[in-house]
């Protein structure tokens, strides 16, 4: 499962692609704007710094305004991805701009029809939120469940991309049930890495080691 980083905050990211682990960023108009920075200076930061996808999404709504805002999008540089909506304007937005070779992340994701009908008009990623259902007490992680399995009974390329990650448990189910992408907060992939037994471990070997009085 590759693991993407769901953040526009470029010291996040640095620190998340120094341990290795970061194949992506996806960002938000929330996110953008939390950074303060403007839209374009951001984004074309973050894809100077990673070479896999950087997902940045439309404001835009209606279809002919989403395809030409995709456009422009797609001109920031080579590894954009650019987020549509899940509506009727978001689709024909979809089908437009994969004609043109645009990778596109298909985002607001709640139901599986919805992703259905996004693999159809040829998206790159879908993106299922699972802890905004979660929220209002529907199961997050059965709509990827159910995703999974309508793509792979069709062979869809799509690739599931799980979104709205709030915790390290929503992470291993995700790869439990074979989705293709996590985009995880930077809290989260830090926590990923942690386990009190690991930090046990090391402080019982450290101390045996000063005992022992010898140097490495
Ligand atoms: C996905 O691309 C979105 O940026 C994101 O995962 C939304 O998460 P939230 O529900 O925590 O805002």
């Amino acid at each position: 499962m590759k693991l993407f980083i769901d953040t526009a905050d470029v010291d996040e990211i640095r620190q998340a692609a120094a341990m290795g682990v970061l194949d992506g960023v996806t960002t938000n108009p929330s996110l953008i704007a939390k950074t303060g920075r403007p839209f374009e200076e951001v984004v074309k930061e973050i894809c100077s710094m990673i070479p896999g996808p950087v997902s940045a999404e439309c404001m835009s709504t209606d279809a002919e305004d989403l395809i030409e805002e995709g456009r422009r999008i797609a001109e920031i540089a080579d590894n954009i991805a650019v987020k549509v909506p899940l509506t009727v304007d978001g689709l024909r937005a979809t089908k437009a701009l994969s004609a043109d070779g645009v990778k596109v992340n298909v985002t607001l994701c709640f139901h599986p029809v919805q992703a259905l009908l996004a693999a159809k008009a040829g998206a790159t990623y879908v993106s299922p939120f699972v802890g905004r259902l979660d929220d209002i007490t529907t199961d997050g992680m059965g709509l990827i469940a159910d995703i999974v399995t309508i793509f792979d009974n069709y062979d869809f390329p799509t690739e599931v991309l799980v979104a709205s990650i709030r915790h390290p448990i929503h992470v291993l189910e995700a790869a439990r049930l074979g989705a293709h992408v996590s985009t995880i907060p930077y809290k989260v992939i830090a926590q990923l890495a942690n386990h009190p037994l690991t930090d046990i471990g090391i402080e019982r070997f450290l101390a045996d080691w000063r005992k022992s009085q010898q140097s490495a």
